[in-house]
């Protein structure tokens, strides 16, 4: 069941990388959040081995790179966003791996001093796993930073401007896409609640050193937003984070 909603997903992502070509990257941190200029929960990224967890279009790990980062490694389960990565980083030799992140591939242990994931995470099949593996990729001291949709987002509609509770927070089913950005593919991933995030972190190893529910950048904090029922707007993110951003530490 697992290896055939991975293998969807996988087709899925392949069909729809073209939408995603830079966006979700560093130094953002997803739609309507604030920007790592602003909450600056990385260090100095000279001569630091770092790891993404779903590069996608590789723009965050060129911004790693623009930052001087020692090494750049990156895992992405979709050929397609592969590719788009490797033209994204032709100035930079970088590591990359076509393969679900929830899966061993022998990536070292013990190795990195940042492991980072930008709006990938959510997608996974298996979290205690992959919170697992990348507390084993980490040095003793590293950062593991990661951002998603606030788990309380997707339960938030909004007709009109009235923005109202749809669903359950309390029930952590499928979240399923038959025509994600409009690509006739079946796609989907696990609700998950913010304990659930914040218990597997633990459960992995982590100490968890800062939470962040985002607020709008403030490039945008002056801006009147017009009345908007889109999933992602500056009216609903005004209202509510958009995104959750974790800082957690392997001590
Ligand atoms: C919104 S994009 C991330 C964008 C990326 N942060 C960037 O800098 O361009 C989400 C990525 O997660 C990848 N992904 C989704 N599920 C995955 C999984 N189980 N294992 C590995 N990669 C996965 C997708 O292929 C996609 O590239």
């Amino acid at each position: 069941m697992t290896e055939t909603l991975l293998e969807k997903n996988r087709a899925g992502w392949n069909a729809v990388a073209h939408h995603f070509n830079g966006q979700d990257a560093l130094p953002g941190y997803g739609p309507f959040a604030q920007t790592e200029d602003e909450l600056q929960l990385f260090g100095d990224i000279m001569n630091k081995k770092v790891l993404d967890i779903g590069f996608g279009s590789g723009h965050s790990l060129r911004y790693m790179a623009k930052k001087g980062a020692a090494e750049l490694w990156g895992v992405d389960f979709s050929e397609e966003q592969k590719e788009t990565a490797e033209i994204t980083l032709q100035d930079y030799p970088a590591n990359l791996f076509c393969a679900p992140m929830e899966k061993e591939i022998g990536l070292p242990k013990a190795y990195f001093d940042y492991v980072y994931s930008i709006y990938a995470i959510g997608w996974t099949t298996d979290l205690s796993t992959t919170f697992e593996l990348i507390y084993a990729y980490l040095k003793d001291g590293g950062t593991f930073i990661f951002s998603w949709d606030h788990p309380l987002y997707p339960h938030l509609k909004s007709e009109d401007g009235r923005i109202y509770m749809h669903a359950s927070y309390q029930e952590e089913g499928m979240l399923h896409f038959e025509n994600f950005k409009g690509e006739n593919k079946s796609m989907g991933f696990q609700r998950r609640k913010m304990s659930t995030y914040l218990n597997a972190l633990i459960k992995a190893g982590f100490t968890i050193e800062r939470v962040v529910e985002s607020d709008v950048p403030a490039t945008l904090a002056d801006t009147e937003p017009e009345v908007s029922d889109k999933y992602y707007s500056l009216y609903k993110a005004k209202r509510f984070p958009a995104a959750m951003i974790i800082k957690a530490v392997k001590k």
